[in-house]
């Protein structure tokens, strides 16, 4: 397929490795900046230009990847004419490019992204479109690039992102303010990391309120006594300390 990919930030770079990857054309990259977009482009083979340029409308699919914020504001730029048009953002209607074409969607891409990963993960992708045969199209398309791809409307959208939020940022700020507390108190941080991954792994084949461990679900009263004594140096940290232990105590 012939995609041209809007901006030049995370998803939109590894969206077009992927795409690379599995024999896609990437026609065009387009973003705001032109040097992000000449960078990306060389990377997959593609024409750069920015909003001022021309999109070439012999793309068969419109990815547009940008902030959620620019989404609306960036598409009054280009003339899409019937062309499909589709964004990845978990937490916005698919409805906001019903101005711009009469074939849209969303290609939502279920994973932490970053331009700076060496390796493609495994990346679930969300779909829903315009109509059922859009819909299908871009089933058929995700499942190119995936062996995970769901449909899903906005409102189903919404609720896995929010649970996306609180699975991955929420734990990796726990990590980072874990981090802190282990330098404050001169302990070794990496001493960690095997633990972290062990607990999240069991989760592949486990529900993770099977494999819960710790002192608040033996309710082990003494150890956590222990812990909030060392935590009263850490005001903020003790109070995440106790609201979590309440919520495993008491789910
Ligand atoms: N990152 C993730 O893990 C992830 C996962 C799933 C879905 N998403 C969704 O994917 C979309 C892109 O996210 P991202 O993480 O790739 O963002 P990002 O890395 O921050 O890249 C932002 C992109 O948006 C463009 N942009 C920002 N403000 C703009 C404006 N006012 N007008 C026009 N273009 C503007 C930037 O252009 P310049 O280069 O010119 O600044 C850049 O191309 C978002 O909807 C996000 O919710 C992200």
């Amino acid at each position: 397929m012939q995609v041209t990919i809007i901006g030049a930030g995370n998803v939109a770079t590894v969206i077009g490795r992927l795409l690379k990857k599995h024999q896609h054309q990437v026609l065009q990259v387009i973003n705001r900046s032109i040097e992000p977009a000449q960078r990306l482009a060389a990377e997959v083979g593609a024409e750069a230009i920015d909003y001022q340029g021309k999109p070439n409308l012999d793309a068969d699919m419109f990815i547009i990847a940008v902030s959620d914020h620019a989404l609306q504001e960036c598409l009054p730029h280009f003339n899409l004419d019937h062309k499909l048009v589709v964004h990845t953002a978990g937490s916005v209607s698919r409805d906001v490019l019903k101005p711009f074409s009469p074939f849209y969607g969303v290609l939502y891409p279920l994973q932490s992204l970053r331009k700076e990963m060496q390796e493609i993960p495994e990346i679930p992708f969300l779909v829903d479109g315009s109509d059922e045969a859009v819909t299908k199209y871009l089933e058929d398309f995700a499942r190119s690039l995936s062996p995970m791809v769901a449909r899903m409307g906005d409102d189903d959208r919404i609720r896995l992102h929010t649970a996306a939020v609180i699975v991955s940022n929420f734990t990796n700020h726990l990590y980072a303010i874990t981090e802190d507390f282990c330098r404050h108190e001169h302990l070794s941080f990496d001493l960690l990391k095997p633990l972290i991954l062990e607990t999240a792994s069991r989760i592949r084949h486990v529900s993770p309120a099977e494999v819960q461990t710790g002192p608040a679900v033996r309710k082990d009263i003494q150890t956590l006594d222990k812990h909030l004594r060392i935590l009263t140096a850490y005001p903020k940290l003790r109070t995440t300390y106790l609201r979590l232990t309440d919520s495993i105590m008491n789910p």
